[in-house]
């Protein structure tokens, strides 16, 4: 596929309430259809390349329990892909709980509703509570990517055999596997977002795009991203783009933008529930970074964790502008009064992203 901008872009969780910030605030993301339809029309009006939702099963817990209340993906994802026409629209699957039969299938369904747009954001699982819900447990860390291998192997050859096959494993033992039809195309794009070292090899051999939790630092963020290419490039011989996610709050002065930061995650926010999913991934996934500090849990609150682009629309541009010139290909966002975000986004900072060459001029 041939890319247009310097920086793609997606909206990440619009699949689920309260979306990627965990606030209390009238206007926050809640799972009503039009919304999801009218948040993906407003990210391809402008020229987002990707929609990408998150699987959860259940919430985190505390007052409010966050994400309790989501919209399964693939079928989410169906319905998107047919109201939509040009973003890539993704579905996440966790490997541990979807059967590589039921996904492979899926997946090629969704490709054929949206014309070749279809995506998965596949998961090798972290969050525990979920899982006895499935009859089962979470394998010990790096065997979660061992079942991955598999998984993934079974999946891609349901896309392209076009005869049965049996497969044998240390975790599936399947006969006569069989999936039509195909996907169009080559096959749907695949991302994953594992950052520890059994992970990240599995990433680096099977992903497209690879999402990473960047360092501060600016030498040493684009050292982070290059590593990845690099060892995609010289261990594999792949070429794969990162990706990374962020959070957008914008005002009209850098103050107006961090009062309401503190309104919304700090008087607003869940800070029960982000303690105990933070708690539960310190245990379960190799992510770097402490989780017990109070920036930590507070950017959980604000953003999922993920990069803030808080202040004046230039202060926005600016950090993702600093995205760019780092490495990363994409960056997938969220905010915390998603309509009104996304239409200030549009009309405030995509001309200052296209100013400086990061968007191209006329997305149509
Ligand atoms: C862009 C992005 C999307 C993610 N989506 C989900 C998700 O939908 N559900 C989930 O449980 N975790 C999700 N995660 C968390 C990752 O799965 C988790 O960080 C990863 O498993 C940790 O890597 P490790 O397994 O190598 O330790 C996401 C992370 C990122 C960066």
């Amino acid at each position: 596929m041939t890319r247009k901008n310097t920086l793609q872009l997606g909206t990440f969780g619009t699949n689920l309430a309260p979306g990627i910030t965990f606030t209390t605030i009238p206007g926050a993301l809640t799972t009503d259809w039009s919304r999801v339809r009218h948040l993906a029309l407003a990210a391809e009006q402008m020229d987002f390349e990707a929609i990408v939702p998150i699987s959860r099963w259940k919430g985190y817990g505390g007052e409010h329990n966050p994400h309790s209340d989501a919209y399964e993906t693939l079928t989410w994802a169906a319905a998107v892909g047919a109201v939509t026409t040009s973003a890539r629209i993704f579905a996440t699957v966790s490997m541990p709980i979807v059967h590589p039969v039921m996904a492979a299938k899926q997946l090629a369904t969704i490709d054929h509703v949206t014309g070749g747009r279809a995506g998965v954001n596949v998961l090798g699982g972290w969050y525990r509570p979920e899982m006895p819900m499935f009859g089962g447990d979470l394998l010990e860390h790096d065997a979660r990517y061992d079942m991955a291998d598999e998984w993934i192997e079974i999946v891609r050859r349901l896309w392209t055999e076009p005869e049965e096959f049996d497969f044998s494993g240390d975790y599936f033992e399947l006969s006569g596997l069989f999936s039509m039809p195909k996907p169009l195309g080559e096959r749907p794009r695949i991302m994953n977002a594992a950052m520890s070292g059994r992970g990240l090899d599995f990433a680096l051999q099977n992903s497209d795009v690879i999402y990473v939790k960047l360092r501060d630092d600016r030498d040493a963020a684009a050292e982070q991203v290059a590593d990845i290419k690099r060892q995609a490039r010289e261990r594999f011989d792949r070429e794969i783009e990162v990706w990374t996610f962020g959070y957008v709050v914008d005002g009209e002065t850098e103050q107006d933008a961090q009062d309401f930061l503190h309104f919304y995650a700090q008087e607003h926010g869940m800070h029960d529930a982000a303690i105990n999913a933070l708690t539960i991934m310190g245990v379960e996934a190799a992510v770097a970074g402490d989780n017990s500090t109070a920036a930590r849990r507070f950017n959980w609150v604000a953003g999922d964790g993920g990069v803030p682009l808080v202040g004046t629309a230039a202060q926005v541009a600016d950090g993702l502008e600093w995205l760019a010139d780092v490495g990363i290909d994409g960056c997938l966002l969220g905010w915390p009064l998603w309509e009104e975000g996304m239409a200030r986004f549009e009309r405030d900072i995509l001309p200052l992203l296209v100013a400086r060459g990061l968007r191209a001029a006329d997305p149509h």
